[in-house]
């Protein structure tokens, strides 16, 4: 294995888990079973109407030889809530936690080691009974999957570049947006493909009603930074309630800083000092520059802004064990 050469795409592994639960049932006993395709119905509520979700967190590899889990019951409890606006049933916290657990241990080999990299935990729900009228499916099947990965983006460590998007739209009030469905990711490709063939990293989307305020990047969540205030916007449907985000916020406000979870007019990035994104697979990325309406505004420093880098650095090393873990967030 090329440790040193790790992206983020998807690698082969040992073992994958599978629960399955008929509608209207409760989650009961899943098994590790070696990885590889799955069979499905072409009918599945999945493949027709896109009754799915899924969740992301890492796996890290300590100095000790330890191997760490981020928050995993959080994860458990963002899938439960999309769940419930899905329609499906999902795994108690306890039983996530557990499959979660058993499913990088069965891959332990291919956690990277410490500095390399990660083991990015794919969890899935999906609607797996054939449906033909549109209708919550007849059973659903929990999956985890796991692939050692490193940097999310192409340019590794180094700021990424960001086009504000003001046609289409990630979400809508009353929609999906704040939950992990699969439809969500979908959706964003479009324009993703188009931000990347002109150059740029990624998009960053506005809400869909004022086209006036920051929502979120494809992948991740986002922060401004404007004389050591951090803004994001805040939480309110349409967008996704990061694990990450949350954790920085909580981070950046243990070192002493004033955190604000707002509504943040695009405007405030032309004389913003810093922006970042934030994510599973992101985890802290500083924004190099970002392109509104044709014009491009460049953050000094190439956008690797000091408060971006002290938070990337505390909560790194919280996942990775090299800090006291006094918030009792690593497994
Ligand atoms: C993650 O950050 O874990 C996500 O689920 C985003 C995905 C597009 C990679």
């Amino acid at each position: 294995m090329d440790w040193d050469n790790l992206g983020f795409a998807f690698l082969p592994t040992d073992y994958m888990y599978i629960m399955k639960c008929a509608r209207g049932g409760e989650f009961s006993k899943g098994e590790l079973q070696r990885f590889g395709n799955i069979e499905m119905n072409p009918s599945a509520g999945v493949l027709n109407y896109g009754q799915g979700l899924f969740e992301g967190l890492k796996a890290y590899r300590t100095k000790d030889g330890n191997i760490l889990l981020f928050r995993p019951e959080e994860n458990a409890i963002r899938m439960r809530q999309g769940a419930e606006r899905m329609c499906m049933p999902s795994p108690t916290v306890e039983q996530f936690v557990e499959a979660v657990k058993a499913t990088v241990l069965a891959n332990k080999r291919w956690v990277p080691p410490p500095g390399k990299g990660s083991l990015y935990i794919r969890p899935l729900l999906m609607g797996s009974g054939a449906v033909l009228g549109l209708a919550p499916a007849p059973e659903y099947t929990f999956l985890i999957y796991v692939s050692p990965v490193g940097n999310y983006f192409k340019e590794g460590v180094a700021p990424i570049h960001l086009v504000v998007e003001h046609e289409l739209h990630r979400a809508t009030p009353g929609g999906t947006g704040g939950v992990k469905t699969i439809g969500n990711y979908a959706a964003v490709l479009k324009a993703q493909s188009a931000a990347k063939a002109r150059g740029y990293s990624d998009v960053l989307y506005l809400d869909c009603v004022n086209k006036r305020y920051l929502e979120e990047v494809s992948s991740c969540n986002i922060f401004v930074v404007k004389d050591n205030v951090i803004s994001t916007p805040a939480i309110k449907g349409t967008i996704l309630p990061g694990i990450t985000r949350k954790s920085i916020i909580d981070v950046a406000r243990n070192q002493g800083f004033q955190v604000e979870e707002r509504l943040v007019a695009v405007d405030e990035l032309l004389d913003a000092d810093e922006v970042f994104c934030t994510g599973t697979a992101v985890v802290v990325s500083p924004v190099g520059s970002i392109t509104y309406l044709g014009k491009r505004v460049s953050y000094k420093n190439n956008g690797i802004g000091e408060v971006s880098q002290q938070l990337y650095s505390v909560l790194t090393r919280l996942q990775m064990g090299l800090i006291e873990d006094k918030m009792d967030w690593t497994v």
